[in-house]
């Protein structure tokens, strides 16, 4: 009985390693592999916690290896068998043979194997297999050596990786010095076709009233000749007139030419008390003459309602008036492409209005374009976020906005209504007189 009980167990141990290593057929394997068995596998995921888990473990092993001739040879290292001949343990060494590309492939395993007698058979109940790590001859039970080299890899890598970093760091840094200065660039670019307008007008005052005075000297010497000393001096009169007007126009493109020396210089961020109304009006002319320059189909409704009762504020003037030029910039935009999709009855207009609330003051600017998505409502204010397409947004315009105001203690903030437009608001505390 005894003889018979060990060569039962025998026959169990070697069906066990021709299980995992040979082709022992799957569905025979209840027979030898209890159903609840639980083990490891060489591979760190490979927990088995179930017969099915077993299974399938086979089954993938299987397919891995399926047109890949494999040799096996195992040798017995102990056995033990205890609980009065109740259970086993076996401990296995031995090696996988393979060759893969044409390449002898030698894989030395170990493996541990517990077996249970019951109902007069012997089951496999548990096991662990390993693959024994390390050179071979490496005095070394905890790998040190090879860890260490592991490590001197790892840290060649991280540091490969840490260079190519820094550099696309740089590379994202020199882009967004580029798209900043192209942001002011663009800005500078709407100004000056704004200017540009704006100073054809008072010019064009300066050329026509200029040749009527000349058509006007002519006369009054004709008068002169005729010994009309009455009517002479009434057209010395007109010409004293005109040369008011020419004086007066020729201020006007004069204080816009400094005005925009102003914008082009490097700020000087000087506060200084300004009229807010006024900044507001030139900077709304220079949006919309600047826009219409560059497309001429351009149109929209324009209304300004402004607080008289504002006093002057202390601002940096050429700082707010890129703000307003900014959110200007933006609400013509939108109120554009509205245009462009052929809504029915559908009116592009941008508002501005300034008002006095105690002693802050309070800039809006409204559109009645289709507002700014939920989705996207706390990213306008980032650097670089934009929903334009490339060439056309740089996504700084509202960032370098907030961080002005900001800069002037001030706030900005935004309103919007889907499909029905947009409000944005400067507030800014007029500080003037409390000397803060
Ligand atoms: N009045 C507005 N209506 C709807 N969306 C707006 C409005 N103003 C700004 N936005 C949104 O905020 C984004 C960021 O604006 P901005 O910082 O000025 O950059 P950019 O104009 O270059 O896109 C815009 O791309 C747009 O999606
Ligand atoms: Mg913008």
């Amino acid at each position: 009985m005894k003889a018979l009980k060990d060569n039962l167990l025998e026959k169990c141990h070697s069906d066990f390693i021709n299980i995992c290593f040979g082709d022992f057929p799957i569905r025979e394997v209840k027979n030898s592999v209890s159903q609840n068995i639980t083990g490891y596998g060489t591979n760190i995921n490979e927990k088995i916690r179930s017969f099915l888990d077993f299974i399938s473990l086979l089954n993938m092993q299987r397919e891995e290896s399926e047109g890949i001739d494999m040799t096996f040879d195992f040798v017995t290292i102990s056995k033990t068998v205890f609980s009065e001949g109740k259970s086993a343990v076996f401990i296995d060494e031995g090696s996988v043979k393979m060759t893969i590309d044409n390449k002898p492939i030698e894989l030395f395993v170990r493996l541990s194997s517990i077996f249970e007698f019951e109902n007069m058979k012997w089951m496999t109940i548990h096991f662990h297999g390993s693959f024994p790590q390390g050179e071979e001859g490496d005095p070394d039970t905890w790998s040190v050596n090879e860890w260490k080299q592991k490590n001197e890899r790892l840290e060649q890598l991280i540091e490969k990786r840490t260079e190519e970093l820094r550099q696309s760091l740089e590379h994202l840094k020199a882009t967004q010095t580029q798209l900043i200065h192209s942001e002011k660039m663009a800005s500078l670019g709407e100004l000056t076709a704004g200017i540009a307008h704006e100073i054809q007008n008072p010019l064009n005052f300066v050329n026509n009233f200029s040749e009527v005075s000349y058509e006007l000297v002519d006369e009054m010497n004709d008068e002169l000749d005729k010994r009309d000393i009455e009517e002479a001096k009434h057209i010395a009169l007109d010409i004293k007139q005109n040369l008011e007007k020419i004086n007066h126009h020729g201020k006007r493109a004069d204080s816009i030419v400094k005005g925009m020396l102003q914008h082009s210089r490097k700020n000087t961020g000087k506060k200084e008390p300004t009229d807010i109304n006024k900044l507001a009006d030139e900077y709304l002319r220079l949006a919309y003459h600047g826009l219409r320059a560059k497309d001429k189909s351009f149109n929209t409704t324009i209304i300004t309602d402004f607080d008289d009762s504002i006093e002057k504020v202390n601002l940096i003037p050429q700082d707010i008036g890129r703000v307003i030029l900014n959110i200007i910039t933006n609400a013509f935009y939108v109120v554009d492409e509205k245009k462009k999709s052929e809504i029915k009855n559908y009116e592009p207009t941008v508002t501005i209005s300034t008002k006095q609330r105690g002693k802050n003051i309070e800039i809006y600017i409204t559109d009645n374009g289709n507002g700014i998505p939920k989705t996207i409502l706390n990213r306008i204010f980032e650097p670089f976020f934009t929903t334009k397409p490339t060439g056309q947004g740089t996504g700084l315009g509202l960032s370098m906005s907030y961080d002005i105001i900001k800069a002037h203690n001030g706030e900005l903030k935004v309103d919007t209504i889907k499909n029905e437009g947009t409000t944005f608001s400067i507030l800014l505390f007029n500080n003037k007189k409390s000397n803060r």
